[in-house]
Protein backbone atom coordinates (compact mmCIF):
# COMPACT_ATOMS: atom_id res chain seq x y z
CA UNK A 1 0.00 0.00 0.00
CA UNK A 2 3.00 2.44 0.45
CA UNK A 3 4.21 1.62 -2.86
CA UNK A 4 1.06 2.77 -4.17
CA UNK A 5 0.45 5.81 -2.07
CA UNK A 6 3.82 6.33 -3.48
CA UNK A 7 3.13 5.61 -6.90
CA UNK A 8 0.38 7.99 -6.90
CA UNK A 9 1.86 10.72 -5.32
CA UNK A 10 4.02 10.92 -7.68
CA UNK A 11 1.45 10.72 -10.89
CA UNK A 12 -0.49 13.53 -8.80
CA UNK A 13 2.31 15.73 -8.52
CA UNK A 14 3.18 15.40 -12.34
CA UNK A 15 -0.12 16.38 -13.53
CA UNK A 16 -0.19 19.25 -11.14
CA UNK A 17 2.58 20.68 -12.83
CA UNK A 18 0.02 20.47 -16.00
CA UNK A 19 -3.30 22.30 -15.12
CA UNK A 20 -2.91 25.45 -16.37
CA UNK A 21 -6.52 26.52 -16.66
CA UNK A 22 -10.42 25.50 -14.89
CA UNK A 23 -11.02 22.29 -17.53
CA UNK A 24 -7.96 20.92 -17.00
CA UNK A 25 -8.44 21.75 -13.04
CA UNK A 26 -11.43 19.76 -13.51
CA UNK A 27 -10.13 16.88 -15.28
CA UNK A 28 -7.36 16.57 -12.20
CA UNK A 29 -10.23 16.56 -9.77
CA UNK A 30 -12.05 13.85 -11.48
CA UNK A 31 -9.51 11.72 -12.07
CA UNK A 32 -7.77 11.69 -8.61
CA UNK A 33 -10.57 13.48 -5.74
CA UNK A 34 -14.09 12.26 -7.49
CA UNK A 35 -15.81 9.11 -5.73
CA UNK A 36 -14.42 7.42 -8.64
CA UNK A 37 -10.92 8.59 -8.15
CA UNK A 38 -7.73 7.01 -7.72
CA UNK A 39 -7.21 8.64 -4.21
CA UNK A 40 -10.84 6.95 -2.80
CA UNK A 41 -9.73 4.12 -4.96
CA UNK A 42 -7.23 3.09 -2.42
CA UNK A 43 -9.62 3.02 0.53
CA UNK A 44 -11.14 0.30 -1.89
CA UNK A 45 -7.84 -1.36 -1.72
CA UNK A 46 -8.25 -1.88 1.64
CA UNK A 47 -10.04 -5.09 2.17
CA UNK A 48 -6.62 -6.55 0.90
CA UNK A 49 -5.16 -5.67 3.99
CA UNK A 50 -4.46 -7.79 7.06
CA UNK A 51 -6.90 -6.52 9.64
CA UNK A 52 -4.83 -5.95 12.20
CA UNK A 53 -2.90 -3.19 10.01
CA UNK A 54 -5.51 -1.75 8.81
CA UNK A 55 -6.20 1.36 11.25
CA UNK A 56 -2.34 2.16 9.89
CA UNK A 57 -2.93 1.81 6.64
CA UNK A 58 -6.49 3.92 6.90
CA UNK A 59 -4.52 6.45 8.87
CA UNK A 60 -1.60 6.74 5.88
CA UNK A 61 -4.78 6.46 3.14
CA UNK A 62 -6.64 9.33 4.85
CA UNK A 63 -3.04 11.45 5.76
CA UNK A 64 -2.37 11.45 1.90
CA UNK A 65 -6.35 12.31 1.12
CA UNK A 66 -5.31 15.09 2.90
CA UNK A 67 -2.41 16.08 1.44
CA UNK A 68 -4.24 15.33 -2.21
CA UNK A 69 -7.11 17.56 -1.11
CA UNK A 70 -4.53 20.44 -0.10
CA UNK A 71 -2.86 20.35 -3.58
CA UNK A 72 -6.25 20.95 -4.89
CA UNK A 73 -7.29 23.44 -3.01
CA UNK A 74 -3.71 25.41 -3.80
CA UNK A 75 -3.69 24.28 -7.19
CA UNK A 76 -7.61 25.63 -8.26
CA UNK A 77 -6.37 28.74 -6.17
CA UNK A 78 -3.30 29.09 -8.43
CA UNK A 79 -5.64 28.57 -11.73
CA UNK A 80 -7.83 31.13 -10.31
CA UNK A 81 -5.26 33.50 -9.95
CA UNK A 82 -3.90 33.32 -13.31
CA UNK A 83 -7.31 33.49 -14.79
CA UNK A 84 -7.77 37.11 -13.10
CA UNK A 85 -3.97 37.68 -14.08
CA UNK A 86 -4.87 37.19 -17.47
CA UNK A 87 -7.91 39.26 -17.36
CA UNK A 88 -6.58 42.28 -15.91
CA UNK A 89 -3.82 42.13 -18.77
CA UNK A 90 -6.68 41.70 -21.56
CA UNK A 91 -8.72 44.57 -19.38
CA UNK A 92 -5.89 46.81 -19.13
CA UNK A 93 -6.45 50.71 -20.16
CA UNK A 94 -3.18 52.19 -21.31
CA UNK A 95 -2.45 55.44 -20.63
CA UNK A 96 -0.10 56.61 -22.08
CA UNK A 97 -2.03 55.66 -25.59
CA UNK A 98 -2.72 60.04 -26.83
CA UNK A 99 -6.48 60.64 -26.15
CA UNK A 100 -8.56 61.45 -29.05
CA UNK A 101 -8.42 65.56 -29.93
CA UNK A 102 -11.81 67.30 -29.79
CA UNK A 103 -11.95 70.35 -31.79
CA UNK A 104 -13.97 73.06 -29.67
CA UNK A 105 -15.49 75.74 -31.14
CA UNK A 106 -14.80 79.78 -30.36
CA UNK A 107 -16.87 83.00 -31.16
CA UNK A 108 -16.10 84.83 -34.41
CA UNK A 109 -13.83 88.20 -33.69
CA UNK A 110 -17.00 90.09 -34.90
CA UNK A 111 -19.21 88.17 -32.12
CA UNK A 112 -16.37 89.31 -29.67
CA UNK A 113 -15.86 92.68 -30.51
CA UNK A 114 -19.64 93.26 -30.59
CA UNK A 115 -20.14 91.68 -27.24
CA UNK A 116 -17.21 93.52 -25.95
CA UNK A 117 -19.04 96.92 -26.96
CA UNK A 118 -22.29 96.17 -25.91
CA UNK A 119 -20.52 95.10 -22.42
CA UNK A 120 -19.53 98.89 -21.81
CA UNK A 121 -22.83 100.34 -22.83
CA UNK A 122 -24.63 97.78 -20.98
CA UNK A 123 -22.40 98.77 -18.15
CA UNK A 124 -23.71 102.89 -18.67
CA UNK A 125 -27.70 101.42 -19.20
CA UNK A 126 -27.91 100.98 -22.60
CA UNK A 127 -30.61 98.88 -23.95
CA UNK A 128 -30.23 96.87 -27.21
CA UNK A 129 -32.71 97.17 -30.35
CA UNK A 130 -32.65 95.27 -33.17
CA UNK A 131 -34.54 96.30 -36.60
CA UNK A 132 -34.55 94.85 -39.88
CA UNK A 133 -32.19 93.84 -42.11
CA UNK A 134 -34.48 94.67 -45.29
CA UNK A 135 -35.59 98.60 -44.57
CA UNK A 136 -38.25 101.02 -46.65
CA UNK A 137 -36.32 104.04 -47.51
CA UNK A 138 -38.17 106.48 -45.11
CA UNK A 139 -36.37 104.47 -42.39
CA UNK A 140 -33.04 103.90 -44.07
CA UNK A 141 -33.15 107.66 -45.33
CA UNK A 142 -36.03 109.74 -45.62
CA UNK A 143 -36.97 110.15 -41.80
CA UNK A 144 -33.24 110.51 -40.91
CA UNK A 145 -33.09 113.81 -43.06
CA UNK A 146 -31.60 112.53 -46.19
CA UNK A 147 -35.17 113.29 -48.86
CA UNK A 148 -34.87 111.62 -52.18
CA UNK A 149 -32.62 112.97 -54.36
CA UNK A 150 -30.47 114.68 -51.40
CA UNK A 151 -26.25 114.53 -52.69
CA UNK A 152 -26.37 112.66 -49.35
CA UNK A 153 -27.56 109.64 -50.49
CA UNK A 154 -24.37 109.38 -53.19
CA UNK A 155 -22.44 108.90 -49.23
CA UNK A 156 -23.59 105.21 -49.19
CA UNK A 157 -23.54 103.02 -52.57
CA UNK A 158 -27.14 101.46 -52.28
CA UNK A 159 -28.71 97.78 -53.15
CA UNK A 160 -32.52 97.80 -53.44
CA UNK A 161 -34.40 95.23 -53.32
CA UNK A 162 -37.81 97.25 -54.47
CA UNK A 163 -38.46 101.12 -55.42
CA UNK A 164 -38.47 101.82 -52.08
CA UNK A 165 -37.20 98.99 -50.50
CA UNK A 166 -33.54 98.56 -49.37
CA UNK A 167 -30.69 96.46 -47.97
CA UNK A 168 -30.15 98.89 -44.62
CA UNK A 169 -27.19 100.83 -45.90
CA UNK A 170 -26.90 101.77 -41.95
CA UNK A 171 -28.08 101.25 -38.60
CA UNK A 172 -29.31 104.29 -38.07
CA UNK A 173 -32.52 103.63 -39.27
CA UNK A 174 -32.97 101.80 -35.94
CA UNK A 175 -32.99 105.10 -34.48
CA UNK A 176 -36.49 106.26 -35.96
CA UNK A 177 -37.81 102.74 -34.58
CA UNK A 178 -36.54 103.25 -31.28
CA UNK A 179 -38.27 106.62 -31.10
CA UNK A 180 -41.39 106.25 -32.59
CA UNK A 181 -42.03 103.51 -30.41
CA UNK A 182 -40.50 104.95 -27.02
CA UNK A 183 -40.33 108.23 -25.50
CA UNK A 184 -37.26 109.90 -23.72
CA UNK A 185 -35.18 109.27 -22.05
CA UNK A 186 -33.70 107.10 -24.94
CA UNK A 187 -30.38 105.08 -24.20
CA UNK A 188 -30.26 102.44 -26.96
CA UNK A 189 -27.96 100.31 -29.11
CA UNK A 190 -28.63 98.95 -32.46
CA UNK A 191 -26.17 96.49 -33.59
CA UNK A 192 -26.64 94.33 -37.04
CA UNK A 193 -25.41 93.87 -40.48
CA UNK A 194 -25.50 96.38 -42.80
CA UNK A 195 -25.10 95.95 -47.00
CA UNK A 196 -22.86 98.49 -49.24
CA UNK A 197 -21.78 97.48 -52.99
CA UNK A 198 -18.85 98.40 -51.89
CA UNK A 199 -15.61 96.17 -52.22
CA UNK A 200 -12.08 96.23 -51.16
CA UNK A 201 -9.39 95.49 -48.33
CA UNK A 202 -11.19 97.22 -45.93
CA UNK A 203 -14.55 96.98 -47.28
CA UNK A 204 -17.02 94.71 -47.40
CA UNK A 205 -20.78 94.70 -49.10
CA UNK A 206 -21.48 93.03 -46.15
CA UNK A 207 -20.42 94.12 -42.36
CA UNK A 208 -21.57 95.28 -39.36
CA UNK A 209 -22.61 98.16 -37.16
CA UNK A 210 -23.56 99.32 -33.42
CA UNK A 211 -25.55 102.52 -33.58
CA UNK A 212 -25.90 104.09 -30.07
CA UNK A 213 -28.66 106.66 -29.57
CA UNK A 214 -29.09 108.58 -26.08
CA UNK A 215 -32.19 111.23 -26.21
CA UNK A 216 -32.84 113.32 -22.76
CA UNK A 217 -33.29 116.56 -21.33
CA UNK A 218 -30.12 118.30 -21.81
CA UNK A 219 -27.79 116.59 -23.64
CA UNK A 220 -24.82 118.04 -25.17
CA UNK A 221 -21.76 116.83 -27.16
CA UNK A 222 -19.51 117.12 -24.15
CA UNK A 223 -21.56 114.29 -22.68
CA UNK A 224 -21.16 112.27 -26.29
CA UNK A 225 -17.33 112.35 -25.71
CA UNK A 226 -17.56 111.47 -22.20
CA UNK A 227 -19.12 108.31 -22.86
CA UNK A 228 -16.85 107.39 -25.96
CA UNK A 229 -14.03 108.27 -23.65
CA UNK A 230 -15.11 105.62 -21.39
CA UNK A 231 -15.72 103.15 -24.54
CA UNK A 232 -12.50 103.29 -26.05
CA UNK A 233 -10.41 103.31 -22.86
CA UNK A 234 -12.30 100.06 -22.04
CA UNK A 235 -11.40 98.89 -25.76
CA UNK A 236 -8.17 99.72 -26.66
CA UNK A 237 -6.60 100.52 -23.21
CA UNK A 238 -7.24 103.15 -19.73
CA UNK A 239 -4.46 105.73 -21.75
CA UNK A 240 -5.96 106.32 -24.73
CA UNK A 241 -8.62 109.63 -25.44
CA UNK A 242 -10.53 110.73 -28.21
CA UNK A 243 -10.15 113.67 -30.93
CA UNK A 244 -13.56 115.02 -32.11
CA UNK A 245 -12.76 116.09 -35.52
CA UNK A 246 -15.86 118.43 -37.59
CA UNK A 247 -17.70 116.41 -40.37
CA UNK A 248 -20.94 115.62 -42.28
CA UNK A 249 -23.87 113.37 -41.68
CA UNK A 250 -27.14 114.45 -42.59
CA UNK A 251 -28.72 113.45 -39.51
CA UNK A 252 -26.38 114.80 -36.88
CA UNK A 253 -25.85 118.69 -36.65
CA UNK A 254 -23.28 119.22 -35.32
CA UNK A 255 -21.58 116.01 -36.77
CA UNK A 256 -17.99 114.70 -35.80
CA UNK A 257 -15.39 112.11 -36.64
CA UNK A 258 -14.04 110.21 -33.57
CA UNK A 259 -10.16 109.35 -33.30
CA UNK A 260 -9.22 107.32 -30.63
CA UNK A 261 -4.71 108.21 -29.57
CA UNK A 262 -2.66 105.49 -31.48
CA UNK A 263 -2.87 102.73 -29.07
CA UNK A 264 -0.02 101.25 -30.89
CA UNK A 265 2.19 104.14 -30.40
CA UNK A 266 0.87 106.28 -27.91
CA UNK A 267 0.19 109.31 -30.36
CA UNK A 268 4.30 109.23 -31.60
CA UNK A 269 3.42 108.28 -34.89
CA UNK A 270 3.58 104.85 -36.48
CA UNK A 271 2.58 102.50 -39.31
CA UNK A 272 -0.86 102.01 -37.48
CA UNK A 273 -1.55 105.16 -37.16
CA UNK A 274 0.07 106.01 -40.54
CA UNK A 275 2.38 108.95 -38.80
CA UNK A 276 -0.28 110.96 -37.61
CA UNK A 277 -0.62 109.74 -33.98
CA UNK A 278 -4.56 109.03 -34.79
CA UNK A 279 -6.82 106.34 -35.76
CA UNK A 280 -10.46 107.26 -36.86
CA UNK A 281 -12.91 105.06 -35.07
CA UNK A 282 -16.20 106.26 -35.73
CA UNK A 283 -18.83 109.46 -36.75
CA UNK A 284 -20.75 110.75 -34.42
CA UNK A 285 -23.02 113.69 -33.45
CA UNK A 286 -25.73 115.90 -32.05
CA UNK A 287 -28.92 114.34 -33.10
CA UNK A 288 -30.45 116.61 -35.84
CA UNK A 289 -33.85 118.26 -34.93
CA UNK A 290 -35.13 117.51 -38.08
CA UNK A 291 -34.68 113.59 -37.23
CA UNK A 292 -36.47 114.02 -33.54
CA UNK A 293 -39.16 116.39 -35.34
CA UNK A 294 -39.63 113.36 -37.70
CA UNK A 295 -40.23 110.94 -34.52
CA UNK A 296 -42.69 113.59 -32.65
CA UNK A 297 -40.11 114.44 -30.33
CA UNK A 298 -40.01 118.09 -29.38
CA UNK A 299 -36.42 119.64 -30.00
CA UNK A 300 -37.13 122.22 -27.50
CA UNK A 301 -37.43 119.77 -24.98
CA UNK A 302 -35.55 117.16 -25.81
CA UNK A 303 -31.97 116.51 -27.23
CA UNK A 304 -29.75 113.66 -28.31
CA UNK A 305 -26.32 112.54 -29.41
CA UNK A 306 -25.73 109.26 -31.58
CA UNK A 307 -22.85 107.55 -33.09
CA UNK A 308 -21.99 104.21 -35.23
CA UNK A 309 -19.47 102.22 -35.12
CA UNK A 310 -18.25 100.19 -37.45
CA UNK A 311 -17.51 96.73 -35.83
CA UNK A 312 -15.30 94.93 -38.43
CA UNK A 313 -13.05 98.36 -38.23
CA UNK A 314 -12.83 98.37 -34.90
CA UNK A 315 -11.84 94.49 -34.89
CA UNK A 316 -9.22 94.93 -37.86
CA UNK A 317 -7.62 97.74 -35.30
CA UNK A 318 -7.95 95.53 -31.61
CA UNK A 319 -6.66 92.37 -33.65
CA UNK A 320 -4.20 93.68 -36.58
CA UNK A 321 -6.15 92.69 -39.03
CA UNK A 322 -5.26 93.86 -42.83
CA UNK A 323 -7.64 92.93 -45.07
CA UNK A 324 -11.51 92.44 -44.44
CA UNK A 325 -12.39 89.50 -46.10
CA UNK A 326 -10.78 87.12 -44.05
CA UNK A 327 -13.21 87.72 -41.82
CA UNK A 328 -15.43 86.20 -43.99
CA UNK A 329 -13.71 83.18 -45.13
CA UNK A 330 -14.57 80.93 -42.64
CA UNK A 331 -10.70 79.73 -43.11
CA UNK A 332 -9.98 77.95 -39.32
CA UNK A 333 -6.49 79.19 -39.51
CA UNK A 334 -7.75 82.85 -39.24
CA UNK A 335 -10.32 81.73 -36.87
CA UNK A 336 -8.63 79.44 -34.03
CA UNK A 337 -5.92 82.39 -33.33
CA UNK A 338 -9.34 84.12 -32.41
CA UNK A 339 -10.04 80.98 -29.35
CA UNK A 340 -9.46 81.55 -25.65
N1 LIG B 1 -24.59 105.86 -40.27
C1 LIG B 1 -23.26 106.38 -40.44
C2 LIG B 1 -22.55 105.56 -41.50
O1 LIG B 1 -22.97 104.52 -41.80
C3 LIG B 1 -22.49 106.32 -39.17
C4 LIG B 1 -22.99 107.32 -38.19
C5 LIG B 1 -22.44 108.58 -38.15
C6 LIG B 1 -24.01 106.99 -37.32
C7 LIG B 1 -22.89 109.51 -37.26
C8 LIG B 1 -24.47 107.93 -36.41
C9 LIG B 1 -23.89 109.20 -36.39
O2 LIG B 1 -25.43 107.66 -35.54
O3 LIG B 1 -24.35 110.09 -35.50
O4 LIG B 1 -21.55 106.00 -42.00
Amino acid sequence: MEEKIKELRAALEADMAGVQNKDQLSAFWQKYLSKNGSVAGLTKNLRDVPKEDRPAVGKTINEFKTWAEGQYKALSEQVEQAALAARNEAETVDITLPAKRHHCGGLHPITLVKNEIIDVFAGMGFEIYEGPEIEDDDHNFTRLNVPKNHPARDMQDTFYVAEDIVLRTQTSGGQIRVMDREKPPIKVLVPGRVFRSDSDATHSPMFHQMEGLVVDKNITLCDLQGMLDKFVQALFGPEVKTRLRPSYFPFTEPSVEVDVSCFACGGKGCSLCKGTGWIEVLGAGVVHQNVLKNCGIDPQEYSGFAFGIGIERIAMLKYGINNIGLMFENDLRFLEQFKD
